[in-house]
């Protein structure tokens, strides 16, 4: 089996945007042809994600509307839906078309608009982000995404004691480092203060505890190990992994533990020859804080039931021992669903290239992302490596 190379990272700012979805992913993906240094003639395939284009926008069949718009008619397209996990799916499929040597040279990517320029507001948001719960057991009940991450928090605090204080803490170290992401949807700062005065979203998570809704795209180019040598700053995918959980999250036995992501990160680690204890940095999917928490243990990043005591401890910040979310996150970065998993590629190849300016980690050369979908159901762990 071949290896495969990031050769071109591009992404949008996250935040509003009025313009259409094909315009939004194709300023992502002509960011990346340029860095690359690649035509789109040379774009052999394309995998994107956009999980709900259909609910809320009315737009569907969007693989050849994105294709010939970003001038790559012709190829095979396929579009991905895994509710938050949408563009981290497309990468991987990516990444294996060029593992099993049919493709040299492919496109990723996601694109996703959640804000009210889709003419759908807040609750109505909420309830198309809820039909990725279960249809017999979780919506009849009313349960709305920050419901499904507040219960699972609700657990963790239970079993290890985690506090809103700890909760608030990663939300502050985020928009702390989302303030050094020119691309981030808010730049600015938090305090714990100001997270535990405000309204309840959904106990114990406050409105600075949650993402926001968001507009936005991301796109890379992967290319076989043998064609990146010729290209500048490649960044090698050294581990792929991919599990589910049960679902509804009534039948989880560990709900705090996110199983899935326990298996997707050994899948990734065993393939990459480390593990949580050498990497350099993370993006994780920190929906709200507590999934930041959870993640951060399931992954192998911080002891069990130390995420939050990490967090506020500053290990978990850049400059401390093993940052999480330099880009900000899905907290402070923002959350376009369908545009968060290759966002977190793009940061993590900005981070490897030694590019990433302010929030640059220090000497990173193992880094991993961390991606879930639905009621911790689908989660995909990257590992890449800085080709030194
Ligand atoms: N974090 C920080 N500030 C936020 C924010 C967030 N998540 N969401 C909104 N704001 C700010 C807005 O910028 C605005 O500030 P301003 O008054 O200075 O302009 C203010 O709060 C009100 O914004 P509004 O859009 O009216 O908020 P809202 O009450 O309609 O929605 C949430 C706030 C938190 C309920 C909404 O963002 C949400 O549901 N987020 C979670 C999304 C989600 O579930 N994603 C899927 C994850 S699995």
């Amino acid at each position: 089996m071949v290896r495969a190379s990031v050769v071109g990272a591009g992404m949008t700012k996250f935040g509003v945007h009025d313009s259409p979805l094909q315009e939004l992913f194709g300023q992502a993906a002509f960011e990346a042809f340029d860095d690359a240094g690649v035509d789109p003639a040379d774009i052999e395939a394309f995998y994107f994600g956009n999980a709900m284009g259909g609910q809320t926008e009315n737009d569907t069949h969007l693989a050849p509307k994105l294709a010939s718009h970003v001038g790559i008619a012709g190829v095979p397209a396929q579009r991905f839906e895994d509710a938050c996990a949408t563009s981290a799916n497309a990468f991987k499929h990516a990444v294996e078309a060029v593992e099993s040597g049919r493709h040299d040279v492919v496109l990723a990517g996601g694109v996703e608009r959640c804000t009210p320029v889709t003419g759908k507001d807040t609750p109505e948001m909420t309830t198309i982000f809820a039909s990725a719960s279960h249809r017999q057991y979780e919506q009849p009940t009313g349960l709305t995404f920050p419901g499904v991450f507040a219960l699972l928090t609700k657990r963790h605090m239970h079993e290890y004691g985690t506090t809103e204080e700890q909760l608030a803490e990663v939300a502050v170290k985020n928009h702390a480092h989302g303030q050094l992401n020119d691309r981030a949807h808010f730049g600015k700062q938090t305090s714990v203060e100001e997270v535990l005065e405000g309204p309840v979203v959904a106990d114990p998570f406050r409105l600075m505890d949650c993402c926001p809704f968001s507009d936005g795209a991301s796109a890379v180019v992967v290319v076989s190990e043998e064609k990146a040598a010729a290209f500048d700053r490649p960044v090698d995918v050294v581990g792929l992994g991919h599990a589910t959980d049960v679902a509804p999250i009534c039948d989880k036995h560990t709900p705090h533990a996110t199983q899935a992501a326990r298996d997707a990160a050994a899948q990734a680690y065993a393939q990459a020859g480390w593990d949580g204890s050498e990497v350099d940095f993370a993006e994780v999917h920190d929906c709200f804080t507590g999934a930041e928490v959870m993640a951060s243990e399931a992954i192998g990043l911080i002891e069990d039931g130390q995420g939050g005591v990490a967090a506020a401890e500053g290990r978990t910040s850049l400059g401390g021992e093993i940052p999480i979310n330099p880009s900000g996150g899905l907290k402070a970065k923002g959350h376009p669903i369908g545009a968060t998993g290759t966002a977190q590629i793009v940061e993590l190849t900005e981070q490897l290239r030694g590019i990433a300016g302010e929030r640059q980690v220090p000497d990173a050369t193992r880094a991993v992302a961390h991606n879930l979908g639905g009621d911790a159901a689908t989660t995909l762990v990257t590992a890449m490596e800085a080709r030194l």
